[in-house]
C-alpha cells in the first residue's frame, strides 16, 4: 500500500541531500560490526557496490577488494569516500533502474540506509540483476535514521520486524536463496548502537 512508503517530508531527496553530511550514522563499535559482516560474508578481491553510499563505507583495511562502486545522492560526500574507486550520483527513489550491466558485482550492501527507500522491491530487483549467480546483498541497518526521510512502515515498527520486512523486500524481489538474518552485536548494545544485518544470495539457477 502507498502510504505504508509515504514520509514525512514528501520533498524531493536531491534537496534534503544537497548538504553534505560528514559524519557517521551508528558508533564506532556498530561501524567495527559492519566490517566484521564485510569480513565474513564478502570473499577476498571482490567487485563491491556500496549502495546508497557517503563519505564512508566502513570497508575494513584488511580486507582486499578489486573494486569498490559507491552510487549514492551528494558528490562532495562520496569525493571524500577513501575506499570508494568511482562513485555514481544517481535518486534510486526516483529512478530504481541502476546504471549497471548484469551480472557485475560480487557483493551489493545497503548500510543503514534502506529506511529511507520508497521503492524497495524495485530496487532490490535490480541489485539482484546486476549481482553475479551466487553474489549476496548485505542490509544492514541500526535504530537510528533521519525520521522525515523514513518510510512510515520503518517508523512505526520495531528493531524485529525491521528485520522481517527487510527479509520480505528480498522475498519479493525474487530470485535471492538463503535469506538469513539478525542481531550481530547483542554483547555491547545496549547501550551501544544496535546493528542489524538480512542477507542474501542472488540464486545460481
Ligand atoms: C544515513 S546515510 C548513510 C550513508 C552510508 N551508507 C553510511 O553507512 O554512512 C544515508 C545515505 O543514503 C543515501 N540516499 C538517501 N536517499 C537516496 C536516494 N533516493 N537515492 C540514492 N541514495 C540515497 C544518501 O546519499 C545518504 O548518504
Amino acid at each position: 500500500m502507498p502510504e505504508y512508503f509515504g514520509r514525512e517530508d514528501e520533498s524531493d531527496d536531491s534537496d534534503f541531500y544537497i548538504q553534505p553530511r560528514l559524519v557517521v550514522h551508528i558508533d564506532d563499535v556498530a561501524i567495527a560490526a559492519v566490517g566484521n559482516v564485510f569480513r565474513s560474508l564478502i570473499p577476498p578481491d571482490s567487485v563491491v557496490l556500496d549502495l546508497m553510499s557517503s563519505w564512508r563505507s566502513h570497508w575494513p583495511a584488511d580486507h582486499p577488494r578489486s573494486r569498490l562502486a559507491g552510487l549514492g545522492m551528494n558528490d562532495v560526500e562520496m569525493a571524500e569516500n577513501p575506499d570508494l574507486d568511482d562513485y555514481i550520483i544517481q535518486d534510486i527513489n526516483k529512478n530504481p533502474v541502476l546504471p549497471y550491466e548484469d551480472n557485475t558485482f560480487d557483493a551489493v550492501v545497503i548500510t543503514v540506509s534502506v529506511q529511507y527507500l520508497i521503492r524497495p522491491i524495485e530496487v532490490f530487483s535490480e541489485v539482484n540483476r546486476i549481482l553475479k549467480p551466487g553474489g549476496i546483498f548485505i542490509v544492514t541497518f541500526s535504530n537510528r535514521m533521519f525520521p522525515t526521510k523514513a518510510v512510515r512502515i520503518w517508523r512505526y515498527s520495531t528493531d524485529r520486524r525491521h528485520i522481517d520486512l527487510v527479509a520480505a523486500y528480498l522475498e519479493e524481489a525474487g530470485d535471492f536463496d538463503e535469506i538469513r538474518g539478525g542481531f550481530t552485536n547483542p554483547e555491547t548494545s545496549p547501550p551501544g548502537d544496535p546493528l542489524f544485518a538480512v542477507v542474501a544470495n542472488k540464486a545460481t539457477d
